[in-house]
């Protein structure tokens, strides 16, 4: 299954910047309809699992999806690019609802085995997309499946695809960073009394996993995005 995502050629390395999906006749006739529709079936999935879980998919996809267009804004670029980026995030973990919905919520620190299961929801979703739109040639179908293929990999090559770093887009790169950031701000019952505010989450990246997973160029300013809003939020949880 794999190999039918694996034209590099096919990947845009760089920034999305030869269509805007605000404006794009396909985008808002065909694209947007089909996320929204998607959030809302990840929404009714959430609602299957239990009452007290604290990582609810649909609104993380939210929160990740605010969080890439801020990190854009920061880093300066276009306004057309971080829609892009914004819209091409949000149905990312959209292959979750495919899945059993009792896998999730486990009390325990998931197994390898779990952890393998779970993290197929990143071919699950390819999948999906390019079932739905098979005869859809266009850049923003392209960015989207990049997304939700790769925001599991690491910078090491030992994220969930074993991809190099090399074959890694800058969306994929930014959308891991932002992706996990928010995986480890939300806890769950084997974080136990680890540290999750905002300046414990980014020590933990920078420090615990930064060299290895995270592409550290784009992880700066995502880093100085969020101290900022955390020091303009006023609010100190430590
Ligand atoms: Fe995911
Ligand atoms: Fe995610």
């Amino acid at each position: 299954m794999l190999e039918n995502f694996r034209k590099r050629s096919d990947y845009n390395m760089d920034w999305p910047e030869s269509f805007d999906f605000e404006t794009d006749e396909t985008c808002q006739t065909i694209f947007r309809p089909f996320i929204e529709e998607q959030l809302e079936e990840l929404k009714a999935y959430d609602s299957k699992r239990p009452d007290d879980i604290t990582y609810i998919f649909h609104e993380h996809t939210g929160r990740v999806a605010t969080d890439m267009e801020n990190t854009c804004l920061y880093m300066g670029l276009s306004d057309k690019v971080t829609k892009n980026m914004y819209w091409a995030i949000l149905p990312h973990d959209i292959g979750k609802k495919e899945l059993p919905v009792e896998i999730w919520d486990t009390i325990e620190k998931p197994n390898d085995e779990l952890r393998t299961k779970r993290r197929t929801h990143t071919l699950i979703g390819a999948e999906l997309v390019e079932k739905r739109f098979k005869n859809v040639d266009h850049p923003f179908k392209t960015l989207m499946i990049d997304i939700m293929l790769h925001h599991h990999e690491q910078i090491d090559g030992n994220g969930t695809l074993s991809i190099l770093a090399k074959e890694l887009s800058k969306p994929a790169r930014l959308s891991a960073i932002v992706d996990a950031y928010d995986g480890w701000h939300i806890w769950r019952p084997h974080y136990e009394d680890r540290d999750i505010s905002i300046p414990g989450v980014l020590k933990r990246m920078r420090e615990k996993k930064g060299s290895t997973f995270f592409d550290m160029a784009l992880a700066e300013p995502f880093f100085n995005m969020k101290l900022k809003e955390h020091n303009q939020s006023g609010v100190r949880t430590h």
